[in-house]
């Protein structure tokens, strides 16, 4: 069933979890996404990133991402991931999205207010929630451009906590990603999270925190990012790596390379990797589904 941004990040904060955010261009990340979410009894959030509309265009995806979660039992959330074009969001609101990013993070702090602000208004006569991004990445997801490394390789902005509430008020968002350390795209070595940023937005704001960044960080990180107010983990690089991983060993074992049989392999290995996350996600939450 299809639930807003704004309820499932609460059904979240009520529990002291975060919800998993799964970027998904393809059939086998999103069904799988889907499937072990209802398998687990866990709500969960299915992404479709503008910087990916090369590899699935909005207009083919974004129907099928609605149809799956209509049909789904579990709470399943339709989100616009790193949104960087008001008439963009427009299309993926019109055609059911209950959750969009606008990442303004690259534009200077006014600008991003302001356009934040846009979307809010546009988001909300859709009864769609909206996220903004305070601080930066550094490394644009919404150019496709995934960098990786270190955050400071990166050109990461932490996020400043004196600012969150100020911004969250002038932009009229749901939900705020924050910067503390994470990046997106393959870690160089251990990824180094300042939980000290993340303690400081949390003691000023109420808003429900995003991780982006999400995969690749450790399950000790994930359960102190959560219970410091994390709420939504979005995750792409590390379960595609995974899924692309079985299909090479896989391929080891067959005479023929058929395609169909890869997509199964990549559906098996999607889910084995989401059903571990979605586990520390829920940080000890009974299922709710
Ligand atoms: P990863 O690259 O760490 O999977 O992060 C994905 C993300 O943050 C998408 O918005």
């Amino acid at each position: 069933m299809l639930v807003n941004l704004r309820d499932i990040t609460a059904i979240a904060e009520q529990n002291n979890m975060a919800i998993g955010a799964f970027n998904s261009p393809s059939l086998e990340s999103a069904r799988a996404a889907i499937d072990t979410a209802e398998k687990l009894g866990y709500p969960v959030i299915i992404d479709h990133a503008q910087g990916h509309e090369e590899i699935t265009p909005l207009d083919v995806m974004g129907p099928v991402l609605i149809a799956l979660a209509e049909r789904s039992t579990a709470p399943v959330c339709v989100h616009l991931d790193h949104c960087e074009d008001l008439s963009y969001m427009r299309r993926a609101l019109e055609m059911g999205f209950n959750g969009a990013m606008f990442d303004g993070s690259f534009l200077p702090y006014e600008r991003n207010c302001e356009l934040g602000h846009r979307a809010a208004e546009m988001c909300h006569s859709f009864d769609c929630g909206l996220e903004c991004e305070l601080g930066s990445m550094g490394s644009r997801e919404a150019g496709a451009k995934v960098e990786g490394g270190t955050a400071e390789e990166a050109g990461a902005i932490y996020t400043d906590p004196d600012q969150a509430n100020e911004f969250i008020a002038a932009t009229g968002c749901d939900i705020l990603a924050v910067s503390f350390g994470t990046v997106h795209g393959l870690y160089k070595g251990e990824p180094h999270l300042c939980f000290d940023v993340l303690n400081q937005i949390r003691e000023r704001t109420l808003t429900p925190l995003v991780m982006h960044g999400g995969s690749g960080v450790s399950d000790e990180d994930y359960a102190k990012a959560i219970d410091a107010g994390i709420r939504k983990i979005n995750y792409f690089t590390y379960g595609s790596k995974a899924a692309g991983e079985a299909v090479t060993a896989d391929l080891k074992n067959e005479e023929v390379p058929y395609y169909h049989k890869m997509t199964m392999t990549a559906y098996d290995a999607f889910c084995k990797d989401y059903e571990h996350v979605m586990k520390v996600f829920a940080n000890g939450a009974k299922p709710i589904a």
